[in-house]
């Protein structure tokens, strides 16, 4: 049998589609501001080969890179495999080689201890260079202008950690880049690292801590005075691992955790905050200080939103029975216990977008994606399964929302920010669509055309002022990120 299984993580906009194409002059209906020169690049998982075990998951698929990139009005489109280790190694096999999401006890024997990354989560760029990231592993570096893997990034040799997070955070003033790795000293350890990169891309630290069990923490932030992991019980287990189950499992009764340091300080001066029991959020959308007060913006739910991680953990529940909110904690760091008090800000969702120079800084505006329940049934796909059909504008200081929907059946990617250089213009937002062929219900689920829509960031209820066609059915991104022309002819791969 060599067939993709039927499940949520190979149908809908999870189709495998495994073309290395490029496309140039895509259609635009509307009008591309000028000022959107440069590229805006995706991560895009779609596995080269039928995996080797039936309940595999989109987070362990292939990575691939794209590249809208944009040039005096004219739109090309690419997108091409990360030649990470594992991909190199099955694509001379001609199959799967590596087999569960995470674990190595289900490999093929003759791969043993090769680097089992698929940098399939977010492209990064910092200090001239593109990377694609996945936290399971070191990110590989991309060439911007050709989309080929240049090889793994390790800071010179520098870097310790054998993990790097896929959010690090830059703080847009200062140019430096912050990070961290868990599962740092190998699989399941403990071991966090946290490292910071100056503005040229120098590694200039790197400490490490241990977390009270083994979570996955995907997202953290920064502000200007600290470093924060959000700590929540979804944890790994080495004997799961080689009795060959699953990575992670969600603990509903084990506690949260907040680690606190200073931004530049030491893992001797943090502080560790315990939090509600069994919540989950994978990401968050900023912190910044107020005082003595953390303020600390997060996609806050009731339980694990992965079913595959709810279920490792025996937790029986439907994805649409999930509660949750776009969260604010507060944290008063001049009481000597600081405690966590919250308040909602927003309606539940997800994958959430700030412009880059508000990165740990007081914000007035930020994007997410949520669900609107008469958009109609949403479209199958994404890496949970089910996509979403809203983009939502949230101020943060006074609630104040705006929505954009999505065609009936239709689904919305993660957007991207491009900054005007008017500082009376708020920039624009791209995000992937993907649009069914045959009215909702009546269409084969993978039959759907993706555009690229342009939006006013600032009146995202207007809907887009342009529509990039790509005439092409794209397999669902993770992340994605905006990198400027400026920034570009700055690259140091060429
Ligand atoms: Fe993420």
């Amino acid at each position: 049998m060599n067939a993709f299984p039927q499940t949520i993580h190979f149908i809908g906009s999870n189709t495998p589609r495994r073309l290395e194409i490029s496309a140039r002059n895509l259609e635009v209906e509307g009008e591309i501001p000028a000022e959107i020169d440069g590229a805006f690049f995706r991560a895009v998982p779609d596995n080269a080969h039928v995996p080797m075990f039936e309940d595999d998951i989109a987070l362990n698929h292939d990575g691939m890179i794209s590249r809208f990139h944009f040039e005096n009005g004219a739109v090309d489109f690419d997108i091409r495999y990360v030649e990470t280790d594992r991909y190199l190694a099955e694509k001379e096999a001609r199959r799967a080689l590596f087999g569960r999401y995470r674990n190595p006890f289900t490999d093929d024997p003759s791969v043993e201890g090769v680097d089992r990354t698929v940098s399939n989560t977010t492209p990064v760029w910092h200090a001239g260079r593109l990377f694609m990231t996945k936290e399971d592993g070191r990110g590989y570096e991309i060439n911007p202008h050709t989309l080929e893997t240049v090889g793994k990034w390790d800071y010179y040799g520098r870097l310790r950690s054998e993990t790097f997070t896929a959010h690090p955070r830059v703080d847009a003033i200062t140019g430096e880049l912050f990070f961290f790795g868990y599962e740092a000293g190998g699989l399941c350890s403990l071991e966090i690292a946290y490292g910071i990169a100056d503005a040229e891309g120098n590694l200039v630290s790197e400490q490490w801590f241990e977390q009270p069990y083994c979570a996955t923490i995907h997202d953290f932030v920064i502000t200007q005075k600290y470093a924060i992991w959000p700590i929540f019980p979804t944890t790994a287990d080495l004997d799961r691992l080689k009795a060959g189950g699953a990575h992670w499992a969600h603990q509903q009764e084990l506690e949260s955790w907040l680690a606190i340091m200073p931004r530049y300080g030491k893992v001797e001066e943090m502080k560790w905050i315990k939090g509600p029991p069994g919540i989950s959020a994978f990401h968050e959308v900023n912190a910044y200080d107020d005082g003595d007060l953390i303020h600390i913006d997060l996609c806050l739910t009731d339980t694990n939103a992965f079913s595959f991680m709810r279920e490792a953990g025996g937790i029986e529940r439907d994805q649409q029975s999930l509660q949750g909110a776009l969260t604010r904690w507060t944290i008063d760091m001049s009481e000597p216990d600081p405690q966590i008090e919250e308040r909602p800000l927003g309606p539940p969702g997800d994958l959430p977008r700030l412009a880059d120079v508000d990165q740990g800084r007081p914000y007035n505006r930020a994007w997410y994606l949520s669900m609107n329940p008469q958009g109609g049934p949403p479209m199958p796909g994404g890496p949970v399964g089910i996509n979403f059909n809203a983009l939502m504008r949230i101020e943060p200081g006074n609630g104040r929302l705006s929505v954009m929907g999505v065609p009936p059946g239709a689904a919305i990617s993660e957007p991207a920010h491009v900054p005007s250089s008017d500082p009376n213009h708020g920039g624009w937002l791209m995000s992937v669509v993907d649009i069914p062929n045959a009215p909702p219900g009546q269409g084969a689920p993978h039959d759907y055309a993706s555009e690229l829509w342009i939006i006013e960031a600032d009146e995202v209820e207007k809907g887009p002022i342009a529509k990039v066609k790509t005439g092409l059915a794209l397999r669902s991104q993770v992340h994605g990120s905006w990198v400027s022309r400026t920034k570009l002819e700055q690259s140091k791969v060429r």
